[in-house]
């Protein structure tokens, strides 16, 4: 076996890591299933309002100028989903604790496009007497690059009834340093979708130019990042509330891995996190997670996802 350096460089330096990873047997299959097109799905947004005509189908808008469909990964909606479904166990009210609408306090810390923030606000949403979507407690969401957030705030105006778009809050600070400023009293759910090696964009990408770079330092720098920014996560956590982690890597120090330090590191220091397992309907368990793969899901994914609850 040929030992990865980090010096060796571009795609030959991909493979080599990668069937290290996953073995000659199955790196060759997945690599080829990474290489098909994404077949995403057409989510229907539950804010956009039925036309009422025979053309409701051709069209791609409400009568309010609402986008009817949001373009996603299963396995994305399926992360989303599960950060809003798992229960919290934060002290709050008895009557409220038992109410599935009971105002909570949501934190996206890597936001844009802002296809995930979309569902968090969904499921925080409920009819008033009116029949008009009301938004139930605070939704925060963060992206640090200005352009992508830029992008992020067309999502919310496209997809989201302006009620709703003016109680949700944008910020654009390094997640990593999120729990140094924030001063509040932390969150019921937070979703950290972190920045990641992306290695199926990068496959796919017509710039050769990011393949030629690749090197193992690209992915032990992003798991660098991505500690401080689950750490800073962990830290504004409530009680009985619960993180979300997730990545679209293949590479097991962006996954399994960097739970494995924060195992080692933060929890014996904190001793107040636990690790939940929750399964979906496609995918594998990992050791402290859950892994969707193209070769083994129909093409959906990647998409590690990991989730913490902090005692209560
Ligand atoms: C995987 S994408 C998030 C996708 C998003 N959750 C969605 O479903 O549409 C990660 C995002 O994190 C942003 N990001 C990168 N580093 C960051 C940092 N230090 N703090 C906050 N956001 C960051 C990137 O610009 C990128 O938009």
């Amino acid at each position: 076996m040929v030992k990865q350096t980090t010096k060796l460089r571009g795609e030959a330096a991909f493979d080599l890591f990668y069937l290290e990873v996953f073995g000659t047997e199955r790196w060759p299959k997945l690599k080829q299933a990474l290489l098909e097109e994404k077949r995403p799905v057409a989510r229907e947004n539950l804010f956009a309002k039925d036309n009422g005509n025979d053309t409701d189908t051709d069209t791609d808008t409400d009568k309010d100028n609402l986008h009817k469909y949001y373009s996603m990964d299963l396995a994305s909606i399926w992360a989303a989903q599960a950060l809003m479904q798992v229960p919290i166990q934060t002290p709050i009210a008895d009557e409220e604790k038992a109410s599935p609408t009971a105002p909570i306090r949501v934190l996206d810390l890597c936001a844009a496009p802002g296809g995930k923030s979309l569902i968090l606000a969904e499921g925080m949403s409920t009819k008033n007497v009116d029949g008009e979507f009301v938004l139930q407690g605070e939704l925060i969401l963060n992206e640090r690059s200005a352009a992508r957030r830029a992008r992020l705030l067309r999502t919310l105006n496209d997809y989201l009834p302006a009620n709703i778009r003016a109680k949700i809050k944008v910020y654009g600070h390094d997640a990593s340093s999120w729990c140094v400023r924030d001063k509040s009293d932390g969150y019921d759910r937070i979703l950290l979708d972190a920045p990641c090696s992306s290695e199926r964009h990068l496959l796919l990408s017509s710039n050769k130019s990011h393949m030629a770079d690749w090197s193992k330092k690209r992915t032990q720098c992003l798991c660098r990042e991505q500690y401080a920014m689950l750490v800073s996560g962990l830290q504004v956590l409530r009680p009985g509330g619960c993180l979300l982690y997730s990545t679209c890597a293949l590479s097991p120090l962006e996954n399994d891995g960097l739970v494995a330090r924060l195992e080692q590191r933060f929890f014996k220091r904190r001793g107040s996190i636990e690790i939940l397992r929750p399964t979906f309907p496609q995918g594998e368990a990992t050791k402290y997670g859950w892994w969707i793969l193209p070769d083994q899901c129909e093409g959906l994914g990647p998409m590690f996802l990991a989730l913490f609850r902090r005692s209560s």
